[in-house]
């Protein structure tokens, strides 16, 4: 059983997996008077004697049962995603609360029996999710609840992947990641999709509907980056939210740490506010701008350093890592914790096909947010659902198609059938001449 938390001291802290999110974690325990890093698990013993330089006293152990026997309260899984499930649960068997990097787990089940495991323990389990801690993000939800552009309107998130330009990944790091993606869990719809899809629940609460279009690209043999994607989804408010994705290999991007380009952006009746940059150093704008009643606002004095995000994710009032002081230390216990956790509805559109999927009882504790729906980097996965449906003659259809696939690509080359679909429905409602039926609904 877990020591009842808060301890009145500091948090002892045991850290597993010395990898490269290692070095982003730490400084959530660096000079913090809450918490005391006492033991560090590796199973790379190279890795194991060259880390941790900071806390010289703590106890190494290339063994995890050894390491789980160590006397600490708190447990940090930094381990590959397909070993949290493994990891997580016999921390908490052993009697630690654990903080788990993101992504959960890889299915379903596995999120389930971490849930469960915690429950057993009476042991607080949370997912770390840092984006949510970054000062610009925070800034933006600020605005949005303020009123300043009005009621919002939509929420639309871009991200380009380039890969060159930011930290080294060393290649056995990319090699577990190259693996999932192998198993439909891509390093950016799922991976990285984790802390997009946090953004959009906690910005906009839950979603009762998804739909995507994830592309494929074979940078390798075998190896597959899951882009071109779109996802788009509707939160039980009704505002609608899209996530696009590109993948531009030979843009350099300057980043102290991976090289996303990120834009972040929710209208609202009367303007917008915006995130120019997150995980990389790319617009060299203000971080946060705002638009409303004809003025262009900026903010120039943010901590829009991406790496601050971990550090506050830890030191946050109320989280694991917060042994003192007055706020209680309520780490989230599975889905229905604090929201932290994304919860989403099952939606397991077939490919080309229309009808999404069901939400059911069962599929609650979702935990990879919309990824895990999507069915990633499929062979035949290029498919979209159309967001928008309205009748039309295939005549109609191709016509329309087509000119906008002129306009826009100076090509009379066809497009196919989906996209169609999509660009009709949309060339309509913009002109007037059909009105959007709702789609058809999760029940
Ligand atoms: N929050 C973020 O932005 C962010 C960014 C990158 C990675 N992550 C997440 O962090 C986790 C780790 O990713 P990474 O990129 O640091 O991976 P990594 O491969 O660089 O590091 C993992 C480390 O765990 C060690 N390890 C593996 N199995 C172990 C076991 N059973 N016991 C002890 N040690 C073990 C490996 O030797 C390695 O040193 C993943 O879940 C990943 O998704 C989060």
């Amino acid at each position: 059983m877990a020591v009842p938390l808060p301890l009145g001291r500091p948090v002892r802290v045991g850290i597993v997996g010395l990898g490269r999110i290692y070095d982003l974690t730490i400084l959530g325990y660096r000079g913090n008077p809450d918490a005391e890093v006492v033991a560090l698990c590796d199973l790379d013993v190279e890795r194991l004697a060259d880390r941790g330089t900071g806390w010289p006293d703590a106890a190494r152990f290339s063994d995890l049962d050894a390491f789980l026997a160590a006397d600490t309260d708190l447990v940090e899984v930094l381990v590959p995603t397909p070993f949290h499930c493994e990891v997580v649960c016999a921390a908490l068997a052993a009697g630690h609360h654990v903080n788990v990097q993101k992504p959960m787990a890889v299915t379903l089940d596995e999120a389930d029996r971490m849930i469960a495991a915690a429950a057993e323990a009476d042991a607080h389990l949370r997912v770390m999710e840092n984006f949510i801690f970054y000062e610009p993000l925070r800034v933006l939800r600020e605005v949005v609840e303020s009123g300043a552009i009005g009621p919002p309107a939509g929420l639309h998130m871009k991200m380009v992947a380039t890969g060159n330009g930011g930290w080294e990944v060393p290649w056995e790091t990319w090699e577990w990641y190259f693996q999932m993606a192998g198993k439909d869990r891509g390093i950016l719809m799922y991976d990285d999709g984790w802390h997009k899809y946090s953004v959009a629940r906690w910005l906009f609460g839950p979603v009762r509907e998804v739909r995507g279009w994830v592309g494929r690209t074979e940078v390798g043999p075998g190896i597959v980056i899951d882009a071109p994607s779109t996802v788009a989804w509707e939160h039980t408010s009704g505002l609608r939210g899209t996530w696009d994705v590109t993948f531009a290999p030979d843009m350099l991007m300057r980043s102290d740490y991976y090289t996303n380009d990120e834009r972040f952006e929710v209208t609202g009746r009367k303007g917008f506010v915006r995130v120019n940059r997150c995980t990389a150093r790319g617009l060299q704008l203000p971080s946060v701008e705002v638009y409303a009643d004809g003025e262009l606002r900026g903010y120039h004095a943010l901590d829009d350093d991406w790496g601050s995000s971990f550090r506050t994710q830890t030191r946050a009032p109320g989280l694991p890592a917060h042994g003192r002081g007055s706020g209680a230390l309520v780490g989230q216990r599975g889905p229905g914790g604090a929201g932290l956790l994304p919860r989403c509805p099952r939606v397991l559109p077939p490919p080309g096909a229309g009808a999404p999927g069901r939400v059911t009882r069962s599929n609650r504790a979702q935990v990879s947010a919309v990824l895990m729906e999507v069915p990633a980097a499929r062979p035949s996965s290029r498919y979209w659902v159309p967001v928008t449906r309205v009748r039309v003659t295939a005549t109609q259809r191709s016509e329309l198609a087509m000119r906008w696939w002129s306009t826009v690509r100076g090509s009379r080359a066809a497009p196919t059938a989906s996209s169609c679909t999509t660009v009709l429905a949309l060339a309509r409602v913009r002109a007037g001449t059909a009105s959007p039926t709702r789609p058809s609904r999760v029940r």
